[in-house]
C-alpha cells in the first residue's frame, strides 16, 4: 500500500491574511529572528512571522529597540525567510527608518522587500504615520500597522505603560486602516478597549497585551518559550520554559566531558 506524501500547505498571502476577519479566523502570529527558530514556528503552522525590533533587547541584549538598524533587520529577516515556506514574513522598520519622511519610509520599506526577501513590513504609529502608510502602500509594498504601546517611543510614554486613551486608540486604528495597511497590531491597552478598536476597522487587529477581543495575537519567541527572562510583562503567557532546559543540558554536557563519560563509543568514529 503507497501511502499517499504529505499535502504541501499553500503559502500565505497579505489578501488571505487581510481576508482572515471576514472568515472569523483568528491569527497566531510570533516572532523569529534566525532560519531555526522560524522553521520551527513555520511548520507549528503560525499565519505570520515578524522579524520584530524586539530583536534588540532578546537578541542583541539591550535595554530598548532603539538601537537595532536597518542592516540588523534586512540580515534576519534573510535568515527567516530560508526557514519560512506557508507563512507570511513580516519585517519591522526600525527606529529612524522611517519617521524622517515619507521618501525615507519607501526607501527603507523597499530594502526590506528587496534585500531582505520580506513580504511586507511594519511601522510604529497611527494618525501621525498616515501619510508615511499611504506612500509605502503607494509604493506597492503592504504594510501592517502598530498603535497603542509603541516601543520605538518609550521615552515620550516614559516607560512601556498600558496605554488608555481611548479616542486617540480608535482615531489612530482608523487612520492606519485608512492609510491602506492591511493589518494592525494593538499593543498593551485594556481588553476593552483591544475590543472596541478591533470592532472599528476591517482590518484584522493583532494584539499583544490587547485581550481576547483582537483578531489574532502576537508573541515575541523569546518570551512564549522562557528563553528571555530579564523581565516578564503580564501579557505574556509561557508555553514552554526552554531557558532553564537549555541550561540543565549544558550543564549536564559540560559535567560529561569533564567526568569523560562524552563522547561515548557512540558517539566515536572507529
Ligand atoms: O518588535 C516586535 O517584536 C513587535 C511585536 C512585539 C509586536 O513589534
Amino acid at each position: 500500500m503507497s501511502s499517499a506524501p504529505p499535502p504541501v500547505p499553500r503559502p500565505m498571502t497579505v489578501p488571505e491574511f487581510r481576508g482572515a476577519k471576514a472568515r472569523a479566523a483568528k491569527l497566531a502570529v510570533v516572532t523569529a529572528y534566525d532560519y531555526t527558530s522560524a522553521r520551527l514556528a513555520d511548520e507549528a503552522g503560525v499565519d505570520a512571522v515578524l522579524v520584530g525590533d524586539s530583536l534588540g533587547m532578546v537578541v542583541q541584549g539591550h535595554a530598548t529597540s532603539l538601537p537595532v538598524t536597518l542592516r540588523d533587520i534586512i540580515y534576519h529577516t534573510r535568515c527567516v525567510i530560508r526557514g519560512v515556506r506557508r507563512a507570511l514574513v513580516i519585517a519591522d522598520l526600525p527606529f529612524l527608518t522611517y519617521q524622517v519622511s515619507p521618501r525615507q519610509a519607501v526607501r527603507s520599506a523597499g530594502r526590506l522587500m528587496k534585500e531582505a526577501g520580506a513580504h511586507a513590513v511594519k511601522l510604529e504609529g497611527g494618525t501621525r504615520m498616515a501619510a508615511t502608510i499611504r506612500a509605502v502602500v503607494a509604493a506597492g509594498i503592504p504594510v501592517m500597522g502598530h498603535v497603542g504601546l509603541t516601543p520605538q517611543s518609550v521615552h515620550l510614554f516614559g516607560g512601556f505603560k498600558v496605554q488608555r486613551d481611548e479616542a486617540q486608540l480608535l482615531a489612530d486604528a482608523k487612520a492606519v486602516e485608512e492609510a491602506g495597511a492591511f493589518a494592525l497590531v494593538v499593543e498593551s491597552v485594556p481588553a476593552d478597549i483591544g475590543a472596541k478598536v478591533s470592532a472599528a476597522v476591517d482590518i484584522p487587529t493583532v494584539g499583544i497585551g490587547a485581550g481576547p477581543g483582537c483578531d489574532g495575537q502576537v508573541l515575541v519567541f523569546h518570551d512564549m518559550l522562557g528563553l528571555f527572562t530579564d523581565f516578564r510583562p503580564k501579557f505574556v503567557k509561557r508555553y514552554a520554559d526552554l531557558g532553564s532546559q537549555i541550561r540543565t543540558a549544558v550543564e549536564t554536557y559540560c559535567q560529561e566531558v569533564r567526568d569523560g563519560t562524552f563522547p561515548g563509543p557512540e558517539h566515536s568514529f572507529r
